[in-house]
């Protein structure tokens, strides 16, 4: 088998794609996933082992941030391929031995499946052989309330995620549907927003009438969104 095919994984979901179902069985109860989450966001996460150290610190920093989630109507659910127990062992030990930066007695509140067949991690390209064959890379999901893949990043073994980089891709999400925009470079929340091009100089012209937008040109158009 030559090294491309060999290193090919059947179907890797794209953005837009249904999120792939699958029941599992996970630290809160068994899941049906996507359709448990209709209605809200969900963070679909791989990490590739428990009791391993740049982990620990992202659970750690994940289940502070949970409530910031909540609050944007979006639910975080993690997956590696070890099994229940080693999970429930590893957020017993982080509860109750683990300190870093401020953070301390940490308890992990949501779910996190077990994927000792990997059959879930495949289905979602998280088995990446070039980097590891028995771990799953550090992959992110954004699952939107339709069930769709609305974005993924993967990161590889040795790199710990930016949890407010996810966060912020969340809330531009979230924006973009809202508002009917898109976000430009390194946008927060509170910032100008970018306006898509118009279809025609007419058009154009009607919506700098209608709309408080400051254009350079007519491919580039930026707006302030009202504060909500
Ligand atoms: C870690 O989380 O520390 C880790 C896991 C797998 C490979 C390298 C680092």
């Amino acid at each position: 088998m030559d090294t491309l095919v060999e290193n090919t994984i059947s179907h890797l979901p794209r953005i837009g794609d249904k999120a792939p179902s699958f029941k599992a069985v996970t630290t809160q109860g068994d899941i049906t996933f996507p359709q448990d989450y209709e209605g809200k966001w969900v963070i679909l996460f791989s990490h590739p082992a428990d009791f391993t150290p740049v982990c620990t610190t992202e659970f750690m920093t994940f289940a502070k941030m949970e409530s910031e989630f909540n609050a944007l109507n979006c639910d975080l659910v993690g997956l590696s391929i070890d099994g229940l127990y080693s999970h429930i062992a590893w957020l017993r030990t982080i509860k109750e031995k683990i300190e870093f930066r401020d953070m301390k007695n940490i308890e992990v509140k949501f779910p996190l499946i077990e994927d000792i067949t990997m059959e879930i991690a495949q289905k979602y390209g998280m088995i990446q052989p070039g980097e590891s064959s028995t771990k799953a890379v550090r992959a992110v999901f954004f699952v939107d309330p339709k069930g769709i893949i609305r974005a993924m990043i993967y990161y590889p073994l040795s790199l710990g995620r930016n949890f407010d980089e996810l966060k912020r891709a969340l809330v531009a999400m979230q924006t973009a549907d809202k508002h009917g925009i898109a976000t430009p470079a390194d946008w927060r929340p509170g910032e100008d927003v970018i306006v898509s091009p118009a279809g025609s100089c007419n058009t154009a012209k009607e919506r700098l009438e209608t709309e408080d937008m400051k254009c350079s040109d007519w491919f580039f158009c930026t707006k302030s969104l009202p504060l909500n």
